[in-house]
């Protein structure tokens, strides 16, 4: 029972602490991201952990968010809020058959979205984020044989924008599969001359109708920098807090659901995480994710090149 906790308090005296740092993703509630001391795309997050002197980083995200952490930062612990946050992208796509489609396709290399399990990075060449996934694909020889997965979706839109043939594994984000095109066309003509921003795990009838497509800080970046007042964004719709902490006086409309609003693209793993278990897992360091070595060091090859491919 922590009633009569002040949880926000007990979050910062433990932070000095234990040397914490807080890291979150995009996609968390608004209180947790203004808590955190660094919050960005996986990408940016990935790098952070990399970097960072704290002993312990706490992980606001997703698990294969902070295993990433852990793989790249072994010698710290790393605290999740709540070890059932997964993701649809990486439940789709388990290690053993894509072990057996990777042996299906000996001349294919496997370019893999972070968005999956250690083991599967382990058995990957090159993992690639929404925000590096371009770069890192034109580094890659013309006539090599690809394997995308665990997201159609990105991989899809990667193969139709630099016409390149890849062999895609049938993965999908459940947010971003949300979307509907005919309520997003009724909110574009409700909001005429508002562009759309829309991730790449968005399914072409989504995609096909956006200004930008791009990673959670891409269309930040977008937001930052478009002409117009108004937005419609195609993404989790929690990134629309970081819209509006930046751009008090523009106006941004999360992309609808078939219900017609956006809170059914909110992400179920992501939201498991609040302040409350933030703070027990600061006090108690737990959960706490451990990755075994000789794993660790196999998923860490595919991390380090998207690392040294994407900058
Ligand atoms: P990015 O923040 O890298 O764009 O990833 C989006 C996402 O779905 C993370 O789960
Ligand atoms: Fe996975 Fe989609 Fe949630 Fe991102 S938004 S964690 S891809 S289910």
């Amino acid at each position: 029972d922590l009633s009569g906790i002040d949880v926000r308090a007990e979050i910062e005296r433990l932070r000095k602490e234990r040397n914490a740092v807080i890291l979150a993703h995009y996609y968390q509630k608004p209180e947790l991201q203004d808590l955190a001391d660094f919050v960005g795309d996986s990408l940016e997050l990935s790098r952070k952990a990399a970097e960072t002197d704290a002993d312990v980083i706490a992980f606001c995200g997703v698990t294969f968010m902070a295993e990433t952490a852990k793989i790249l930062s072994p010698n710290k612990i790393v605290v999740v809020p709540d070890m059932d946050a997964g993701c649809s992208l990486e439940d789709s796509c388990p290690p053993e058959k894509f072990k057996a489609f990777r042996e299906a396709h000996p001349d294919h290399i496997a370019l893999t979205y972070i968005n999956c399990s250690t083991e599967v990075k382990a058995l990957s060449d090159v993992i690639v984020t929404s925000s590096s996934a371009e770069t890192i694909l034109q580094q890659i020889p013309a006539d090599q044989k690809i394997i995308f997965g665990p997201d159609r979706h990105l991989g899809g839109y990667l193969s139709r924008k630099f016409n390149r043939e890849m062999l895609l594994w049938p993965g999908v984000c459940i947010v971003h599969e949300a979307f509907s095109e005919t309520e997003l066309l009724k909110l574009k003509a409700q909001n005429p001359g508002a562009p759309i921003a829309a991730h790449p795990e968005c399914p072409p009838t989504i995609v096909d109708h956006a200004d930008y497509v791009g990673s959670t800080s891409g269309i930040l970046k977008y937001a930052k920098e478009m002409a117009g007042d108004t937005l419609i964004v195609a993404t989790e719709p929690h990134i629309i807090h970081q819209m509006e902490l930046a751009l008090p006086n523009k106006t941004f409309i999360g992309a609808p659901g078939a219900d017609g609003n956006c809170n059914c693209n909110i992400c179920p793993y992501m939201a498991l995480n609040t302040m409350e278990k933030l703070y027990l897992a600061l006090r108690d360091l737990e959960p706490r994710v451990e990755i075994e070595e000789g794993l660790r060091l196999a998923a860490k090859k595919s991390l380090d090149k998207m690392l040294e491919m994407a900058s």
